[in-house]
Order: structure tokens, then sequence, then C-alpha cells
């Protein structure tokens, strides 16, 4: 074989095993109406919290991010192992009982066949139309994990980050500068409690002064609002609740909320200042790279075929030896 076909075929080989294990169609057999259910509980979530789409994806970032999607974060009760919901990264998370909703209403139409990870994956994708954003094409086939990893969740992307360590976590998991700055883009909806940034309203790092990247006007406005550590605040303060470009041209006007979100823009000769710029240019450049990035994002490390599980209750592994698992709640 010549090098260049012996070059091809390791491509086409590289392409077929990271990508080709989850596909569109897996439950059109066993659980055709999926979308459909997913979707109606999602909007329905969102009814009753308008919170509920971002707490959903939220979830599904802090899931891939840890061994994969893979429903890890989900575990109440890994056995043997410590739970990723008491890792640093996931205190306070919210939003678990949508989950199991979406769950119980998946469970009555296909009992035993969809995962939590690949729910997860469908009810990001519902969260952020339903919301007014782009829509794409879920993949699916994940299966769900035995086990927890809390040491994974305790380094998850931390908002006190510089961009050099943001870019190495996005990279350890297989995603680039332009990922990062996309699927950072989901902060154009949903809250940040204020212990996450009030350390840039007065004295950042020590040095007795605001965050110099930090609007003098929004920094007054964060201060109000502030009336705990607690206290959640709007990620985005012109539309908080729709699923749009302003996360962008907010940190291009210095009103980017965490610090971990404000480095994108403000990392002088970073490459992430330019599609920073880019994706607060047009709309549709951020919709079109955010699909993409989510895609890519929900392909990490899945388990497939005969690997983990399909648990019945997304909290909980099934039982050794049961058929049946937990029920749902
Ligand atoms: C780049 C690294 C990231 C860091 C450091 C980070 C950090 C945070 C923090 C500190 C909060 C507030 C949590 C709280 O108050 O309980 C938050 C919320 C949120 N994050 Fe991120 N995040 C990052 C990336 C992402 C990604 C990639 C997504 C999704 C694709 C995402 C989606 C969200 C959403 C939607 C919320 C609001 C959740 C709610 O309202 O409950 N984040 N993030």
């Amino acid at each position: 074989m010549g090098s260049f076909s012996f070059f091809l075929s390791f491509l086409c080989v590289f392409f077929v095993t990271s990508y080709a294990q989850l596909t569109e169609n897996f439950y059109d057999q066993t659980c055709p109406r999926l979308p459909n259910i997913v979707r109606r509980e999602v909007k329905r979530a969102i009814e009753t919290d308008i919170r509920a789409g971002a707490k959903l994806i939220r979830f599904h970032f802090h899931d891939c991010f840890v061994q994969g999607c893979d429903g890890s974060v989900l575990l109440e009760d890994p056995p043997g192992f410590e739970t990723e919901l008491n890792g640093l990264g996931n205190l306070g998370i919210q939003g678990i009982e949508i989950i199991d909703a979406i769950k119980a209403a998946v469970e009555i139409e296909c009992p035993g066949v969809v995962s939590c990870a690949d729910i997860l994956a469908q009810a990001s994708k519902d969260s952020v139309d339903v919301q007014g954003g782009p829509s794409w094409r879920v993949l699916y086939g994940r299966r769900d994990s035995r086990t927890a990893n809390k040491t994974g969740a305790d380094n998850l992307p931390s908002p006190f980050e510089n961009l050099d360590p943001l870019v190495k976590k996005f990279a350890d998991v297989g995603l680039n500068e332009t990922d990062l700055v996309a699927l950072s883009g989901a902060h154009t909806f949903g809250r940040s409690r204020c212990v996450f940034f009030s350390g840039r309203l007065s004295n950042f790092s020590g040095s007795g002064q605001p965050d110099p990247t930090l609007d003098p006007t929004y920094r007054q406005e964060l201060l109000s609002a502030c009336t705990s550590q607690d206290t959640r605040v709007n990620f985005d303060p012109t539309t908080p609740d729709k699923f749009d470009k302003n996360y962008f041209t907010n940190l291009r006007a210095n009103k980017g909320l965490l610090q971990s979100d404000q480095v994108l823009h403000s990392t002088q000769g970073a490459k992430t200042v330019e599609i920073v710029r880019l994706m607060a240019l047009k709309q549709e450049t951020f919709f079109r790279q955010f699909r993409l990035s989510m895609i890519k994002m929900g392909n990490i490390k899945p388990l497939t075929g005969s690997q983990g599980e399909i648990r019945r209750n997304c909290r909980r592994v099934n039982d050794l030896g049961s058929e049946t698992g937990h029920d749902v709640m």
C-alpha cells in the first residue's frame, strides 16, 4: 500500500472510531418517540421554572467533562465511590429533579431502554432551542456508568481561573479554544451565585482594587444585587433568559460576570479575543459553532455497546443481579 493510501485509511479508521459510536437513529426501533417525550418534558419544566433549561445544559457539561458523557454526575450512591455531586465543581448544582421527571416520562413509554446520559444530551438541545437558540441533531447510544469520579468533579473548570488553565482543561477532553469560547456562550442564560464573582468587585486578587476588566457601572449593579454570597444574579444583564449572542457583546463591553468569562476577551494577544469578536458580530456565527461544539462535547468518551448499563433511576446504579433496578422517584 502506498503511503498516501495508508494515510487515508488511517484517517478513515480514526474518524470511524472517534465519531461513529453514537448515531442519530439509535432509538428509532426501541423508543421512536424519545425526542417528543423529552422535548415535552423540557418545555413543561421551563413553564414552571425559567431556569430549567440552564440547569439541564450545565448538568450535561459537568457530566461530559468527568469521565465522559456517561451520566456519572447524577449518581448519588456509586458503590465504592464518592459522588461527583459532592465534588467542588458541583456544589449547589440544581435541577436533578427535572432530570428525574424527564426520565420518569421516558420510562413510561420505553422502560429500561434510554440512558440518562442520552437524556441529558437531548434535554440540553431542547433547552437551548426552546429559549431561542439553535437546534441540532442529537446523537444517541451513550450508556450509563456504574462509577463516578469525585476528583474529576473537584477539577472541573473553575470561575476563578485564567485563560491558560481553562484552555488546558478543555484540551484535556479534546476541545479547542473555539469550543471553549462557543460553549461558554451558554452563559447567555441562567444565573450565578455571587460567591463566584464577588472577589472581582472590590479586592481582586488581593490588589485592594476591583478587577480592572470589569465595567464600573456593571460593578455597581452587581454590588447592589449581591445582598449575600448565595444571591443568584443573571449571567446576561441584557436578555437574561434568552439564548442569544449577547454573552459575547457583554464580554466586549467588559460585562462578563465570571473571571473565566471575561478572560476570553480580556487576555491580551489570546486567540480567543478574535473568536469572541466574531461571535459578537453575527448571531449565526455563534449558533453554527455552538451546534458543532455541543455535538463534540457530547461525544466525549461515551460508554457504548455492552459497557455500563441503562439506569432505571438516574441517581442510582441498577442493583447487582437485579433485572429491574430501582424505581424512578
Ligand atoms: C468555561 C468554563 C466554565 C466555568 C468556569 C463555568 C462556571 C460556572 C459557574 C460558577 C456557574 C454558577 C453556578 C452557581 O451559581 O451555582 C455556572 C452556571 C452555568 N453554567 Fe457554566 N461554566 C463554564 C462553562 C460552561 C459550559 C461549557 C456550559 C454549557 C455548555 C455552561 C453552562 C452553564 C449554565 C447554563 C449556567 C447557569 C445554571 C443555572 O442557572 O442554574 N457553563 N457556570
